[in-house]
């Protein structure tokens, strides 16, 4: 199987939409590899504010971004390691959250980390998260899937997660920095979050996770049918 024949199935849109959680389960169900570019973009956010590094130096950023050291699964399946130290909870705080977005408003990072995504291209095939998966990362994905949901109904999410893992959170605050990410995703100049022409977009604020998992199941079978 040639790089571009191997299948890629993007699912993007907002955080706290379901999506991390449909990509692991769906790239389980096909035995599929699974990219997490939101995490690449945490650690990324991480290294830099540990060391100091102003977000007015991209270049400084963006080699950071080429050597950063991580391992995905090195402390047990879904866990992320940066120089071999398991950094799964610290990545997903609240400023986690903040960092990934501000080092992801920079082209040179972006730019940076996109070599980092594409090795992650492998055969039988992969699931990718994200925001510019389908758009920018992966524009020739065999199947693309905008994920969508109302801002409570994702900061309800967010905030059920982080209590769940043990994280503080004060909901009107994670709602205002919700709002804020969105906006800085959006709006941003190069690669800013948005569905692609054909991305297929599912709003899931009304949805649990079977059924969006049934929608997203159904779509792919779709999509690999019409390619073969
Ligand atoms: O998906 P996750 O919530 O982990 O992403 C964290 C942040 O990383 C996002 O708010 C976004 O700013 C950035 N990001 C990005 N491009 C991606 C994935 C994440 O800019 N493909």
């Amino acid at each position: 199987m040639t790089f571009s024949e191997i299948p890629v199935i993007a699912i993007d849109g907002p955080s706290a939409t379901g999506k991390g959680t449909l990509a692991a389960s769906l790239a389980a169900h096909m035995r599929f590899h699974l990219l997490d570019s939101g995490a690449l973009y945490r650690i990324l956010g991480l290294a830099v504010a540990r060391a100091g590094v102003s977000l007015d130096e991209p270049e400084t950023i963006a080699q950071f971004a080429r050597n950063l050291d991580i391992k995905f699964g090195l402390h047990g399946p879904g866990s992320v390691a940066l120089d071999g130290e398991d950094v799964s909870l610290m990545i997903r705080t609240d400023l986690g959250s903040d960092m990934a977005s501000k080092v992801g408003s920079i082209p040179a990072a972006r730019e940076a980390l996109l070599d980092r995504q594409l090795e992650f291209r492998q055969s039988p095939g992969l699931v990718a998260d994200g925001r510019d998966m389908g758009t920018v990362v992966f524009p020739d994905a065999s199947v693309k899937f905008f994920l969508t949901a109302s801002i409570e109904a994702r900061a309800k999410r967010r905030y059920k997660q982080l209590l769940d893992k043990g994280i503080d959170a004060i909901f009107p605050t994670l709602l205002r920095e919700l709002a804020q990410r969105d906006a800085r995703d959006q709006n941003r100049s190069v690669s800013p979050m948005q569905p692609a022409d054909d991305a297929i977009v599912i709003d899931t604020t009304e949805l649990n996770r079977d059924e969006v998992m049934a929608r997203v199941v159904k779509g792919v079978a779709v999509a690999l049918q019409r390619k073969r």
